[in-house]
């Protein structure tokens, strides 16, 4: 029989993680990971944070050092952008025109960041942070920038807002919504976010309608707002969310839905493709159909395909988790929030260490937890288990959480 060939659309954490999963399983098959950037798989966490901040050197950034491909025998094709899919014949088709079988193929392909729709967004001094690449180019401005106007109040936005803020620039947050990180977040934790970040100087505004960037050949200058208002800037960041690459499993004819759709094997519509991380749309136990976007799905999702390709399918089913740093805020996020109908504090928000927890018709359905890691993890154990505690009990705060978890 011919070895297998396992191939990886694109480079990823997801796609990093998974090859190392696999290549755990499976000593003999072959593997190869085809992507897009020029570096091998990197963490990109710390591209809104410590590395922006110039407090991490690249090498850091790396999942595993270069050597570790070489002595796992897991070849990596890096600056290669995948053409096309023939899953009849089984082969991809690089740009280049290289066609590479396979047996089993992996979309990695994550996602990109969601372009701003307005005139001057292509101006020079407009920046995203996705890539080593996008921090590599905003560093060569940063040190002589000293406003920095950052449109969208997401995890990229504040986190930014903090390094730069911490870096002593003026710095003003323009938010589409009526509160920060609203895709994420209760309102509550908007209001304590937006009220920390304005004691560190920051200038944030929501219900904010951008509609131009102005400037000319040197770069952006100001952002223009549609109530007349304008934003002087030597730097412009846009982080307005990103959208998952599935162009090309589309073409290929798999089914989606707000990206890849996977069962509990992270196996798409064609059973000899897989699809992990933050393009893939699978359905979980808890919360019905998800697309998420943390290190922890592409962790989890890439030992599911690895054990489901090894022929030990153990399906996915871990509780959704997160993180945002922002000055020496730590927030953490377990289970998703959507749809509660009851939020209850736990601990102090003058303190600034506490949690929230978001029930539904009377079921434990996530908390988020700043400054409390014990929260975070005793929160992650009883999703898991399923277990609400009473809400009167668990604001005590002097009650360790886990202490529910023996109820
Ligand atoms: N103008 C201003 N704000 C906007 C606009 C706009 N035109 N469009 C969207 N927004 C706001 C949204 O309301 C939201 O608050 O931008 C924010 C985007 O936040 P996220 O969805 O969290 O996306 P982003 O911050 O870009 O992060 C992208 O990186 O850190 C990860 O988990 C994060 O996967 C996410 C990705």
């Amino acid at each position: 029989m011919s070895v297998e060939k396992i191939v990886v659309v694109g480079a990823g954490h997801a796609a990093g993680a998974f090859a190392e999963a696999l290549r755990k399983k499976d000593s003999a098959c072959l593997i190869m990971l085809v992507g897009e950037e020029a570096h091998a798989p990197y963490q990109r966490p710390p591209l809104s944070k410590a590395y922006l901040a110039g407090e991490m050197d690249v090498q850091r950034l790396s999942l595993r050092p270069d050597s570790f491909y070489e002595k796992k025998d897991i070849s990596l094709k890096l600056s290669t952008h995948v053409a096309s899919i023939d899953t009849a014949e089984h082969v991809i088709a690089t740009a280049e025109g290289e066609v590479i079988p396979y047996n089993k193929l992996v979309m990695a392909t994550g996602t990109r960041v969601r372009k701003l729709p307005v005139k001057g967004a292509e101006l020079k001094n407009v920046h995203y942070i996705r890539t080593i690449d996008d921090v590599k180019q905003l560093h060569s401005q940063w040190q002589s920038a000293e406003n920095i106007v950052i449109i969208g109040g997401g995890f990229i936005g504040l986190e930014v807002a903090a390094v730069a803020a911490k870096g002593g620039k003026k710095v003003t947050v323009l938010e589409g919504q009526d509160r920060v990180m609203p895709r994420v977040v209760a309102p509550v934790i908007s209001r304590y976010f937006t009220e920390y970040h304005r004691k560190q100087g920051v200038n944030i505004i929501t219900d904010a309608n951008v509609v131009e960037i102005a400037g000319g050949e040197t770069g952006a200058e100001a952002v223009l707002c549609a109530d007349g208002s304008r934003h002087n800037a030597d730097i412009v960041i846009v982080g307005i969310g990103v959208m998952a690459n599935v162009e090309l499993a589309e073409a290929a004819g798999l089914k989606l839905d707000n990206g890849i759709v996977v069962d509990e094997y992270c196996r798409s519509s064609d059973p000899d493709i897989f699809a992990i991380g933050e393009c893939s749309n699978h359905e979980d136990k808890r919360y019905g159909r998800l697309r998420l976007e943390s290190v922890q799905n592409a962790q989890d999702q890439a030992k599911a395909a690895a054990a489901a390709i090894s022929g030990e399918a153990v399906s996915y089913d871990v509780v959704p988790w997160f993180w945002s740093e922002q000055y020496d805020l730590r927030l953490q996020m377990a289970g998703i929030s959507t749809g509660y109908d009851d939020v209850v504090l736990r601990g102090g928000m003058g303190e600034n260490k506490f949690s929230l927890l978001y029930y539904r018709q009377g079921s434990l359905i996530a908390i988020d937890s700043i400054n409390s890691a014990a929260d975070h993890m005793a929160g992650r154990r009883l999703l898991a288990e399923g277990l609400s505690p009473d809400k009167i009990a668990v604001q005590d705060a002097t009650v360790k959480l886990k202490e529910f978890l023996a109820l």
